[in-house]
């Protein structure tokens, strides 16, 4: 049985989320989509509201599950009993983090792997935010994520308050 964990911010869930989802749920058993808590950050959406989007977008996903989590990875990975955590790798500016922080987990946790999908040619541009800035400025977001993350999205811009002259 081969659970994984694909862990993230999700502030939203994009597209290129859910290209790296779609495809890590065919190589897995179980996929849990780990969303992080972050004490240190202020994210857009509360961790409830992510886990929310991110349940609605997967709803048709047999094998994956959301699990918001709090502290380091590799215990949030140990805890699930999850042997690998899957990331995408969108550019080579994603590289240098990404191997820094995958080094360190398996220092932390030699019996966890860290595997790197790289994400699809089309979504390759594509971050949460990019998004939120583009739905600030009332720009069109349909074509980034999903319809139940575009709603959300223009609500959550539209009850925020204009900048001052
Ligand atoms: O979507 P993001 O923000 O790129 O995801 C980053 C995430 C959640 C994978 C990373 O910040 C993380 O694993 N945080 C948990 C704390 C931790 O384990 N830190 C040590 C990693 S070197």
């Amino acid at each position: 049985m081969l659970r994984a964990v694909y862990p993230g911010s999700f502030d939203p869930v994009t597209y290129g989320h859910m290209d790296i989802i779609l495809r890590s749920c065919k190589i897995v058993d179980e996929l849990i989509v780990g969303v992080l808590c972050n004490k240190a950050k202020i994210p857009l959406f509360s961790v409830e509201e992510r886990v929310k989007m991110l349940e609605e977008v997967t709803k048709d996903l047999n094998n994956v599950r959301i699990v918001p989590f709090e502290g380091l990875l590799v215990d949030f990975a140990s805890n699930m009993d999850a042997s690998l955590v899957i990331r995408g790798l969108r550019a080579i500016t994603d590289f240098e983090y990404e191997l820094q922080m995958s080094q360190t987990n398996h220092k932390l946790e030699p019996n966890v792997e860290t595997m790197f999908l790289t994400t699809s040619i089309e979504y390759s541009y594509l971050s949460s935010t990019t998004v939120k800035e583009i739905a600030a400025f009332g720009g069109d977001i349909s074509q980034f994520v999903p319809d139940v993350v575009a709603v959300e999205l223009r609500k959550k811009m539209s009850t925020k308050g204009e900048c001052r002259k």
